[in-house]
């Protein structure tokens, strides 16, 4: 365990340096004193074995009260599953416990980490659809880290979707678009965030989204007819918080495949900000890069395999953020450099 693990857990659990030195001495009959807990935490001295072990375990039996958090957009192809992937792995490395919930019909995050095991999953009644059509429990749907189906390296634990979920929107039930919200409620003890990837349109699953979460970033790609389309997930999202889910907050914008260099890119995100002026923020963009599509093809995430990309550091940056509680960081315009 790093240094930094060992910090976020502890605040995590909301101890002090010198209640964890008391707790762990309870534990282990030992008698470490708080600048060795210090020490520990800037990297200066390692972690014993056993200390990583007690840190986590307590970490594992803490109750938890899951955030949700959706990301949405109608349009296709903005980075939505990038944004989900990235942020679900983004928080389990800041020693989150997170599930990834698929609510896209095109599965495309399910197929990242399962490759041709999605049907598999499937066949096990471990997806999605099981919870949404079937009313099957939602802990049945749910691939733990480690399990068989899912990629080894995943950090997260993840409920897959099928293409059959996209019966959702011909289904005709009385409270239907909160179903979401009620499968959820069963593991929301169990972790601390649940990270939601929505579908590219703004039916029915989209709708059960927005109503199970407590806050939405919309991904934008930085294209002038792209950001002409946030005017309709706003308003969607203006419908949910008066009809359905008032705890809803719109936790930003988050510009994708930004070119800084390109003056149609730096144009949009002006109108973006300006459009967006007291009502959200526009978050810190992510700069387009091959990192997103080459993890993708090899059934990993890039902030896993490639930590040290810039692109992947805004969701790095976007993470720690969303973990502490802390506001998120916003985009900056900067004047464009004379040989641009
Ligand atoms: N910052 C980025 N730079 C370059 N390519 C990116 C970036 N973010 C995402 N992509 C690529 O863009 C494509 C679409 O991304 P993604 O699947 O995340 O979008 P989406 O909104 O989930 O799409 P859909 O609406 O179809 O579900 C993918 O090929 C992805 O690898
Ligand atoms: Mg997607």
């Amino acid at each position: 365990m790093e240094g930094e693990a060992l910090r976020a857990l502890r605040q995590q659990l909301r101890l002090s340096q010198s209640e964890l030195k008391d707790a762990l001495n309870r534990e282990l009959s030992r008698s470490y004193d708080k600048p060795r807990i210090s020490r520990w935490e800037n990297g200066r001295e390692p972690i014993p074995e056993e200390v990583a072990r007690s840190v986590q375990a307590l970490a594992q039996e803490r109750p938890r009260h899951a955030r949700i958090l959706v990301l949405a957009n109608q349009k296709g192809g903005v980075g939505k599953t990038t944004s989900a992937l990235n942020l679900a792995a983004g928080l389990a490395r800041q020693g989150q416990r997170v599930l990834l919930v698929d609510l896209d019909p095109q599965a495309t995050a399910s197929v990242a980490l399962l490759a041709e095991r999605h049907v598999e999953a499937w066949r096990q009644g471990r997806t999605m659809a099981h919870v949404i059509l079937r009313e099957q429990p939602v802990e049945g749907a749910i691939l733990p880290r480690g399990d068989a189906l899912l990629a080894p390296q995943t950090p997260f634990d993840l409920a897959p979707s099928h293409i059959e979920l996209a019966e959702t929107d011909s289904r005709r039930e009385p409270g239907f678009d909160v179903a979401l919200r009620e499968a959820l409620e069963a593991v929301r003890g169990r972790y601390d965030t649940i990270v939601v990837d929505a579908p590219p349109n703004l039916g029915m699953l989209t709708v059960m989204g927005l109503a199970a979460a407590d806050a939405v970033i919309i991904p934008v790609r930085t294209e002038p007819y792209d950001s002409m389309g946030v005017g309709l997930i706003l308003s969607t999202i203006g419908k949910v918080q008066r009809r359905l889910n008032p705890a809803l907050r719109l936790a930003g914008i988050l510009p994708t495949q930004y070119g800084a260099r390109k003056s149609v890119d730096r144009e949009v995100l002006e109108q973006l900000v300006a459009i967006m002026a007291g009502r959200a923020p526009v978050l810190e963009p992510v700069p387009a890069s091959a990192v997103f599509g080459h993890a993708a093809r090899n059934g990993r995430i890039a902030l896993e395999v490639s930590a040290s990309s810039p692109a992947v550091g805004v969701y790095a940056r976007l993470a720690h953020a969303l973990a502490a509680g802390a506001p998120l960081p916003e985009a900056v315009l900067a004047p464009l450099e004379a040989s641009a």
